[in-house]
């Protein structure tokens, strides 16, 4: 029999490569390929004689599954309504931004409500999660304590107490010793999510995955083990803020970009029932470069405020600086006002930033930046209590966006009074809300900032 040719995987984005070299040219890391050992399923082994599985009839009936809700309103509707039973949640992030703050309060909820949980710290020793616990008022929580990073003592222990929930902390500390790589690496990783997954999949036990988020390919990201789950979260937040948002990017149980806002404070994450006043409570008067957003962020309506400054460049290549929104999208925008509405952005720095550390994805933020930069540009401050949407094409044109009225209410809700808004089939705007309607950029231009 042939022997199975060796692998490389590179750590950082997963690519397979059939020899190593110094850059993954999927992801462009450097030395983030590894050699994995080959699948013994793999091409070049013999197919073994299997036997044939079950099937069924795809109308089956199927009770919908069962959830668990931990009451911490945020984290559940981040799951699409509560835990389900037997499922695979991944929850990645950088070091430090309160992942395992956040588990430990959330299974320490599930317990509250009835739950059979487990706590494995891979990370840190049982003293410590029992100080974390302490600090949160958490100590008297029913929640049951391991720290161990060996997988075949944990299954172990698992398959004799079977929990309804247990969380990993994290994933990357875990080693299997039938795998002959270092703990953290791609094959350790990829393992040690199967086992857990399937283990989560065939005694009905849920679990939570905590995955670092790396730069440096040292230890192998959540990213390779993304596809294994059935819930992918990421937490994030700014440093220097203490705004943490979980964000979910996949769920086959509920609706993916659904988001939940939290604050870290001094014992633990506090829940934001109104992420829209809190991003915006550090408004002042309304001043140039300011823009208040009308978003969505999941099926809930969110506003943030968009801020600009355009200021001459000493530089030869201007300085195009963006924080919590897509740089490749402010180039286009920038592009669009220059070659549309002849407003040129050249020879001048550009900053652009989302107050508060959130982040921006929706291409409906496009005209709220675009008014942000022709504010800062112009020095010329939006009409008080306004705010901005729309999706800008590259024709200059406005385009509709999704959920139209739900951002009115929610800016009406705020005592805004202002809408500036793409042409919609059918305006329903809430009463005491003018909403200003234009068909593109240039309009936009003419009408609220008399240039063009
Ligand atoms: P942690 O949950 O350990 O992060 P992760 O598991 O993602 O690595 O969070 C660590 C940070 O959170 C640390 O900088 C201290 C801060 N923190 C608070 O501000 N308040 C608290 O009550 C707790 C427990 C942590
Ligand atoms: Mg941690």
């Amino acid at each position: 029999m042939a022997k199975a040719a060796a692998q490389f995987t590179c750590t950082e984005c997963g690519a397979v490569h059939r020899k190593w070299a110094g850059q993954c040219d999927a992801c462009g890391a450097w030395n983030s390929i590894v050699e994995e050992a080959p699948l013994s399923t793999g091409p070049g082994t013999r197919p073994t004689r299997g036997r044939a599985i079950a099937l069924g009839a795809l109308s089956a009936a199927e009770a919908p599954p069962q959830r668990a809700a931990s009451r911490i309103d945020e984290f559940d509707r981040v799951l699409g309504g509560g835990l389900v039973a037997a499922s695979a949640i991944l929850v990645g992030g950088d070091p430090g931004i309160g992942k395992s703050t956040l588990l430990l309060q959330a299974v320490a909820a599930f317990a509250g409500q009835g739950l059979n949980c487990l706590y494995i710290s891979g990370e840190e020793a049982a003293a410590q999660v029992r100080l974390r616990a302490d600090r949160l008022g958490l100590a008297q929580a029913p929640v049951q304590l391991g720290a161990e990073t060996g997988l075949r003592d944990i299954l172990a222990t698992l398959e004799a107490t079977r929990p309804d929930l247990v969380v990993i902390d994290s994933i990357q500390t875990m080693w299997l010793d039938t795998i002959d790589s270092a703990p953290g690496s791609v094959a350790q990783l990829r393992a040690a999510a199967h086992e857990l997954v399937s283990f989560a999949k065939r005694r009905g036990v849920a679990v939570i995955l905590v995955g670092h988020v790396t730069k440096e390919g040292q230890i192998a990201g959540p990213r390779v083990i993304e596809h294994m789950v059935d819930t992918v979260l990421y937490f994030e937040g700014e440093r220097g803020h203490q705004f943490r948002i979980l964000r979910a990017v996949k769920n086959r149980f509920g609706p993916a970009d659904e988001i939940g806002v939290f604050e870290m404070t001094g014992a633990g994450l506090a829940e934001v029932a109104n992420p829209s006043a809190l991003f915006l409570s550090e408004r002042g008067t309304p001043a140039p470069g300011s823009v208040v957003f009308a978003g969505i962020e999941g099926t809930r309506p969110m506003l943030t405020e968009i801020q600009a400054l355009v200021a001459p460049s000493p530089l030869g290549t201007p300085r195009r600086t963006v924080v919590g929104l897509d740089s490749a999208r402010l180039s286009t925008i920038l592009a669009v006002l220059e070659a549309r509405c002849g407003i040129p952005f050249a020879g001048m720095d550009v900053f652009l930033n989302v107050a508060g550390g959130m982040r921006v994805q929706e291409p409906a933020a496009d005209l709220a930046v675009a008014c942000a930069l022709l504010s800062a540009r112009e020095d010329i401050a939006l009409p008080a209590e306004t705010v901005v949407f729309g999706e800008i094409s590259l024709s200059g044109a406005l385009r509709p966006v999704t959920q139209t009225e739900n951002r009115l209410k929610e800016a009406q809700k705020l005592g805004f009074s202002a809408a500036i808004a793409p042409r919609a089939p059918k305006p329903a705007a809430p009463p005491g809300l003018k909403v200003q309607q234009m068909p593109d950029l240039a309009e936009v231009v003419g009408q609220i900032f008399g240039a063009g």
